[in-house]
């Protein structure tokens, strides 16, 4: 495994991600009912975008640091903010653990699960003692299959793999669909790299036949070197998140463009029939 999330941290793809999952972690705090959060490919948890490797790549200047640096509509800055805070001023920007940790309330908690021996010691570090936490040191896939449904019966699963091995599509699609028929109420949001749109593409429509669901996608720059277009499908979005999503959609699309062929997508899933008689969270 070689993948390095210290390279990519607070890049377009995490702003994203990390934005999107904010709002949906938001979302589930409107009730005082407890929700678990799941995290099957958690990284380090905290990066410093001073060290080597962000610097090196310079990822994070076309990410998080525009979007620090921007003038923002009102309704888009209301709805950032909270993104906004939970990340900080830097250099050190939080994965997605350290990001849904500062949006748990005493009743609520996470399990987050990561493979690699030293990001997984580097995440325990990062979130500190903290009894509504749990890191364990094991592969994703199988965790979520052991982890679901949680207890609480409300919640979020990340899905977040470094889409370095072949079979990591087929992985996710079968673990989704694996949690889905024990947990058919909970919200999955899946990452994946668009380099190839039609494997995209078919990978959300293998998902839209387990479920209802969003699929969000945003163009920086044309396809060619390194990522130009990153996605997420949400499985059992929050209802608000296709509204809120249509509100900071352009405006991201408009900061993050590294080119002319910026651009996003926004579309919903799935079949409305099969979601009627998932009980909402
Ligand atoms: C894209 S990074 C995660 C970034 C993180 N979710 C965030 O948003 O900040 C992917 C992580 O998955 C880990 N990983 C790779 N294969 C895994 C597996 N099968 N199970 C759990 N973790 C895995 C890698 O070591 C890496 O730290």
């Amino acid at each position: 495994m070689n993948y390095r999330h210290e390279f990519h941290a607070g890049n377009f793809a995490d702003v994203l991600k990390h934005a999107l999952l904010v709002r949906t972690l938001l979302y589930l705090r409107r009730k005082d009912k407890a929700f678990r959060y799941i995290d099957t490919h958690s990284g380090a948890g905290l990066y410093d975008l001073s060290g080597s490797e962000a610097q090196r790549s310079g990822e994070a200047r076309d990410g998080i640091d525009r979007l620090r640096a921007a003038s923002l509509s009102p309704a888009a800055a209301e709805l950032l903010a909270p993104y906004l805070d939970s990340v900080g001023a830097g250099p050190l920007y939080p994965g997605s653990p350290k990001i849904a940790q500062s949006f748990l309330r005493p009743q609520d908690k996470a399990l987050c699960c990561e493979l690699l021996p030293q990001a997984a010691a580097a995440l325990r570090r990062a979130l500190g003692r903290d009894a509504r936490v749990k890191v364990i040191e094991r592969d994703g896939y199988e965790g979520l299959n052991a982890f679901v449904p949680p207890p609480e019966r409300r919640g979020l699963v990340l899905i977040d793999p470094p889409f370095e091995r072949r079979d990591d599509y087929e992985r996710a699609f079968d673990s989704v669909a694996a949690a889905l028929k024990k947990w058919p109420g909970g919200t999955f949001m899946i990452w994946q790299p668009v380099k190839e749109p039609e494997i995209a593409d078919a990978f959300c429509r293998e998902i839209g036949g387990l479920a209802e669901g969003l699929r969000i996608d945003l163009q920086a720059r044309a396809p060619g070197k390194g990522l130009g277009r990153t996605g997420l499908v949400v499985v059992n979005p929050p209802y608000v998140l296709e509204e809120e999503a249509s509100v900071l959609l352009p405006e991201l699309t408009r900061l993050l463009a590294q080119d002319g062929t910026a651009r996003f997508w926004l579309e919903p899933f799935g079949k409305k029939t099969d979601a009627s008689k998932v009980p909402s969270q």
